[in-house]
């Protein structure tokens, strides 16, 4: 250009020179960092603290962890430093972008058949209530790694507000009211647990401080010690001797072999869009690729909403037995991740899909999913950093069983492995031998922390829910690319089609009568649930403006907020 500007320009060429300018002129400045930052999650308290991170010079990075640590406190319900997670992160100085994988993984004593009886039948709850349902945790594990890779605060200071709550406590609401109540039998079989989150041995009352005072000790030892503070040394001891005495498996190897894995997320893309999102051992991203592949082949998401409904159940249920089929621990199985996420398999897959005809999947009656559990947070800093995590200590309360002396309440993830081919979970997901159970393997997730983004904006999202995660995720994503504003990611009515039960279930009031009678006219079963389900936190970064918007699903009892 400089060259050619050194002679006389052409008309032709003066003419080009000034579109251009009218077009950068008129050409919105693209704003390259946001303004501001923000975070979204599951509970006040938690926001609070990414944001309190984040303004004391704190990166996305250094908030995910205080969050995180946060939520272990205030969600005992839903994740903590008895279980796992996974945390998608961005790093916007150079793209990188990467999965801290701290997944759960079964003890090395596990053995593919310990939830079966001696006739080769599932032992009713073995893999649910008490430590024998706990995998090795990896949430203090990927806190570390994440403060000591990504972060620029000292970990003392990123878990000080984690420490302080759970010294001084938090108060009880009808959330945690509802949960505890569900889960009264587990928590009562364990001494420590119900000392903890029962009074006297019933669900507390609205208002009741629940205070952690060995939690805030555990906390306090990972924020001097680091891993150490967990996995050697007394807090270790204590977890394994409390989980062998009350018939558990672990060993202090388990604790001291645990390592945090960074994995590469899967990506795809849809209508212009990037997508991306959580690899194996999560089928998550996977199966949202799947699914929104099928739908680019279908080219389905301009139809009128009852046409839309059936073809998005019918791609749910061709992806969701695809990941019965096929996902498992990648460390351990082959699973045919390029395969599965290419957008010509999709044509494939999608190619017996009748736009007139439910397809049925072969019979089996899995359980109905509950699906309360696990927690989400998304976060966007003011130099574009993201995170999106997404951790659990699967179902609710977990195992319900609590460590003496460590404040420690064990996750009951190993449910999540295929007990028995064709078995149904806790969710209702069957699954066969390449999610077996295996010593040091992880258990497959459908957790799917995800960001979405093209030229124009950024988002950040995920959601709680057990095998309704990824749908949840899709719906999400397809609001996102619509270009609806963030709070319909988080808010629009709830669908799902998992292969097995074969049925739609759907959240209360989601469909009107006339897509009820088109559904069941396809051959579609319907199933209206009690309750809404999720609790879809999301982040939006409008890159013209450099904008920000946040929205906490209005089904939990969370808060988004964006600071200057
Ligand atoms: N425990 C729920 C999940 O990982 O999918």
């Amino acid at each position: 250009m400089r060259a050619l500007l050194t002679k006389a320009p052409s008309r032709g060429l003066f003419a080009f020179c000034l579109l251009v300018a009218a077009w950068v002129s008129a050409a919105p400045a693209r704003a390259l960092v946001p303004q501001g930052q923000s975070v979204a999650s599951a509970h006040p308290e938690a926001t609070a603290a990414g944001i309190a991170i984040l303004e004391s010079g704190g990166n996305a990075f250094d908030a995910a962890v205080a969050v995180s640590a946060v939520l272990a406190v205030v969600e005992p319900y839903s994740s903590g430093l008895g279980g796992g997670g996974f945390w998608l992160l961005h790093r916007a100085s150079d793209g990188f972008e990467v999965m801290v994988d701290g997944r759960e993984r079964a003890p090395l004593q596990a053995r593919r058949d310990m939830y079966l009886d001696a006739d080769g039948e599932p032992i009713p709850r073995a893999s649910i209530d008490g430590p024998l349902a706990a995998g090795i945790p990896g949430e203090p594990a990927a806190l570390v790694h994440i403060a000591r890779h990504y972060g620029r605060l000292p970990l003392s200071l990123v878990l000080a507000p984690a420490i302080r709550l759970a010294r001084e406590g938090f108060l009880v609401d009808e959330r945690y009211r509802r949960f505890a109540e569900r889960r009264l039998e587990a928590l009562r079989a364990s001494p420590a647990a119900a000392q903890l989150f029962l009074k006297d041995g019933e669900v507390p009352p609205l208002g009741y401080r629940v205070v952690q005072q060995d939690l805030a000790e555990t906390l306090t030892r990972i924020a001097g010690a680091g891993r150490a503070g967990f996995y050697a040394g007394e807090v270790a001891d204590r977890l394994v001797a409390a989980v062998q005495a009350a018939g558990g498996i672990w060993s202090s190897k388990d604790l001291s072999a645990y390592r945090v894995v960074e994995r590469e997320p899967v990506m795809g893309r849809f209508q212009g869009y990037r997508v991306v999102s959580a690899p194996p051992p999560s089928s998550g991203g996977v199966v949202l690729i799947e699914m929104l592949n099928m739908l680019d082949a279908l080219q389905a998401t301009q139809k009128p909403s009852a046409q839309q409904v059936h073809l998005m159940a019918e791609v749910m249920r061709r992806a969701y037995e695809d990941r019965a089929r096929y996902l498992g621990d990648a460390d351990f199985v082959q699973v045919p991740v390029e395969r599965l996420t290419d957008p010509g398999y999709a044509r494939e897959r999608a190619a017996d899909l009748d736009p007139e005809r439910a397809t049925p999947s072969r019979p089996f009656k899995p359980d109905v999913p509950k699906g309360a559990d696990t927690t989400h947070f998304s976060i966007i800093d003011n130099e574009g950093n993201r995170v999106a995590a997404t951790l659990s200590i699967n179902y609710l309360f977990g195992s319900g069983f609590v460590a003496p002396g460590t404040g420690i309440l064990l996750n009951d993830e190993m449910d999540d492995f295929s007990i028995k081919p064709g078995v149904p979970n806790v969710y209702g997901l069957v699954g066969n031998e390449a999610n077996a159970i295996a010593p040091g393997k992880r258990m497959l997730s459908s957790m799917t922390p995800t960001f979405v983004e093209n030229e124009g904006q950024v988002g950040v999202l995920g959601t709680p829910g057990g095998s309704r995660i990824i749908s949840m995720v899709l719906i999400g994503v397809l609001q996102a690319v619509a270009g609806a504003p963030v709070d319909h990611w988080v808010g629009k009515a709830r669908f799902h089609h998992q292969y097995l039960p074969d049925e739609i279930q759907f959240e209360p009031g989601a469909f009107t009568s006339k897509t009820r009678v088109y559904l069941e006219a396809l051959g579609h079963k319907l199933h209206e649930l009690d309750e809404p389900y999720g609790n879809m936190q999301a982040v939006h970064w409008n890159r013209e403006n450099g904008r920000l918007s946040a929205a906490s699903d209005p089904r939990g009892v969370g808060a988004a907020w964006v600071s200057k």
